[in-house]
């Protein structure tokens, strides 16, 4: 079995790496999304200085999956504010949920979703909630089959090359198993 631990700074640079890959992985040709606007997105989303400084945050958590020395997979849950239609839920946000392309459908993103589950028990929650673009198709399939239930939606903006893109994220939650 493949370790699932909590990752620190240590990891920055490997787990940016892993984010950009992964992200450039799915998204490059989905929609609009070109190689260009995809890279400039990675470059500020997953920039390692900033990495570092998420995985330092008390209120965020981060797990790995390891295979042998590498990072294969991850998940980030972050303390936020969530949006009126999940306020009352009292959930934990699952930020990211990346597993890299050649470990995709072997269980690592179930393994990652227990994770985030065993965090938010640990924080006296009782949900988990997360957004993802509607265009992920793969994805909200993939939050549809493990129990998720759409709560809602909402705008997700990002601005490239003086272009502001506004896209449409679907909200989903799912109670803490006990
Ligand atoms: C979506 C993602 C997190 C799923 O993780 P994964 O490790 O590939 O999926 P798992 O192996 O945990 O799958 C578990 C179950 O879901 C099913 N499943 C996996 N992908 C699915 C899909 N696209 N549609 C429907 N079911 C799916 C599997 O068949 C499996 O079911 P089983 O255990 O009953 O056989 C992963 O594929 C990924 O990182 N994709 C790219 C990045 C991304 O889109 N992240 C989410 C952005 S919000």
């Amino acid at each position: 079995m493949h370790p699932l631990v909590r990752l620190d700074a240590a990891s920055a640079a490997p787990l940016a790496e892993l984010a950009r890959a992964t992200f450039t992985d799915t998204y490059v040709g989905m929609g609009y999304y070109t190689r260009e606007l995809v890279a400039d997105y990675t470059a500020q989303s997953f920039a390692p200085e900033r990495v570092a400084k998420e995985l330092d945050d008390p209120g965020t958590s981060f797990f790995g999956v390891l295979v042998g020395d590498a990072i294969a997979a991850y998940v980030k849950v972050v303390d936020r504010e969530p949006p009126d239609c999940v306020k009352p839920l009292r959930a934990l946000y699952v930020e990211r949920l990346y597993v890299a392309r050649q470990y995709q459908r072997v269980g690592f993103g179930r393994r990652l979703l227990d994770a985030a589950f065993a965090e938010a028990r640990a924080r006296g929650l009782s949900h988990l909630w997360l957004s993802t673009w509607e265009e992920n198709k793969a994805a909200v399939a993939y939050y549809h089959a493990r129990g998720f239930t759409q709560a809602g939606e909402w705008p997700w903006i990002f601005e490239s090359r003086g272009v502001r893109y506004v896209d449409r994220d679907l909200l989903f939650t799912i109670p803490v198993p006990y």
